[in-house]
């Protein structure tokens, strides 16, 4: 298994290109099912989470070419890449490849409405919490679906098509809002979806979706309307830049110091989470290609925070955050409301010296003025993350082990962080 080694102190200087979002990737991936034309998605990263959603696509019967070269490096490497579900194979998404990766379960919706039939492992993915899809099935029932549980599977049919209604999401999600938008574009009638999640990556695929001749209004607010039409056609679409590799770079640069512009990032994809840096007394600077992000010499002040669906702080920056707090001047407290167990992180960075207790859904960070490298273990893929960013502070050598989970979605991070003058490196075995 490959790990990183990382030799702490360098501050960090220059540019890195920000991906593709992969949050944003999978979906319209996932939507290119609604529709027997080619849906060409660009800025697509190269991950191994969108490589197994490709083999995933595939066992649908969903074709798929990569147009032309790679991109230029400042497009970090994404690519464009057609997507044909002219026949539809197989409705079955087996148990051996929806285990790998969570999202991989939103098939259901579209498989759903343009089939009427759908059979769908119960997921895997990152043990972060349980993470029960009995949104998606209800949602999917309220939309006239027949549901069953058996054996792990969910066989969901629709013989007569998806019906319009209205339905509120007594929690919100992501991925719930996902699927039903997706299904609710072929259903027969008008889909009200209330308490919808406002997520940037939910308004890039529903963009997408009008492209390819839906009729959504509203996503991005909480009140999402879908008039559903007979058919979908192709489109071509953009992937937006990743906001959690944006914030991730950033809370790196305030944590080592330094200057570095984060080339094609889109602050208000994330704006919540650079208030709460600006506050850590981290310069961050909006400008034309992207966002700069400086801290030289002044100390890091601790920020309280807690995780909340978007505009609030992402759950997927928490554990990087508490990196950056670990040495701060003084206590933060950081109360992670989306995921339970989503503290797997603190162990590994209390072997790297920092000081934190937990208490219930809170983490109390003491700041300490120095980390010390060491050994240590990603437990999931912004967990991996985090342990990165605390080494590149710390004093000498941290060697991240099992860095698989950094790959489903950090794009080169090797190469954009030594590009910016840190000492890191992947050792293969
Ligand atoms: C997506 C993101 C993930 C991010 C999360 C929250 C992708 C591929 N993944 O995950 O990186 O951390 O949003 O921003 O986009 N829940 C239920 N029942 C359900 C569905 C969800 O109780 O049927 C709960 C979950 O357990 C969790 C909360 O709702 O506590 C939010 O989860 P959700 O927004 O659905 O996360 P994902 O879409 O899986």
């Amino acid at each position: 298994m490959d790990r990183i080694r990382i030799v702490g102190g360098n501050h960090l200087e220059g540019r890195i290109p920000i991906s593709g979002a992969k949050n944003a990737a999978l979906p319209l991936m996932i939507a290119s099912l609604l529709t027997d034309d080619t849906l060409t998605l660009e800025n697509v990263p190269h991950l191994a989470d969108v490589e197994q959603l490709i083999r995933i696509l595939g066992n649908h019967g969903v074709d798929y070419s990569v147009n032309g070269r790679r991109e230029s490096q400042n497009e970090g490497y994404s690519r464009t890449i057609n997507f044909t579900a002219r026949n539809i194979v197989d409705t079955t998404a087996p148990y051996e490849l929806v285990s790998k990766m969570r999202a991989s379960f939103w098939v259901i919706g579209p498989l759903l409405a343009r089939m009427g039939e759908a059979k769908v492992s119960l997921p895997g993915g990152c043990a972060i919490g349980t993470r029960p899809v009995d949104l998606f099935i209800e949602g999917l029932q309220a939309l006239g679906a027949d549901i069953d549980v058996d054996s792990g599977y969910i066989l969901s049919k629709a013989k007569n098509r998806l019906r319009g209604n209205r339905y509120v999401f007594p929690k919100v999600s992501v991925g719930a809002t996902h699927v039903l938008m997706m299904a609710a574009t072929l259903a027969r009638g008008e889909t009200v979806l209330e308490n919808a999640a406002r997520e940037p990556e939910v308004v890039n695929l529903a963009e997408c979706l009008i492209a390819m001749g839906a009729k959504i209004d509203g996503a991005g607010t909480s009140t999402i309307t879908i008039e559903g039409v007979d058919a979908l056609s192709g489109a071509r679409h953009r992937v937006i830049p990743d906001r959690i590799e944006t914030g991730t770079y950033a809370m790196a640069v305030a944590m080592a110091g330094g200057d570095v512009l984060l080339e094609g990032a889109r602050a208000d994809l994330l704006q919540g989470a650079l208030d709460v840096l600006a506050q850590t007394g981290t310069e961050i600077i909006p400008v034309n290609s992207g966002i700069r992000v400086r801290r030289n010499g002044s100390g890091i002040s601790p920020v309280d925070v807690t995780t909340e669906p978007f505009p609030g702080f992402p759950t997927d920056l928490q554990a990087q955050f508490m990196g950056l707090m670990t040495m701060a001047k003084g206590k933060s407290r950081i109360t992670e409301t989306i995921f339970e167990n989503r503290f797997m992180h603190v162990q590994e960075l209390a072997r790297l010296g920092a000081h934190i207790t937990l208490a219930g859904q809170t983490a109390i960070v003491e700041g300490v003025s120095k980390l010390k490298g060491a050994p240590v273990m990603a437990t999931d893929l912004r967990a991996s993350v985090s342990l990165v960013i605390a080494g590149l502070a710390a004093e000498g050598e941290t060697v991240v082990n099992r860095v698989y989970h950094l790959d489903r979605g950090f794009e080169r991070l090797e190469e954009k962080l030594s590009g910016c003058g840190a000492t890191i490196e992947r050792l293969s075995s």
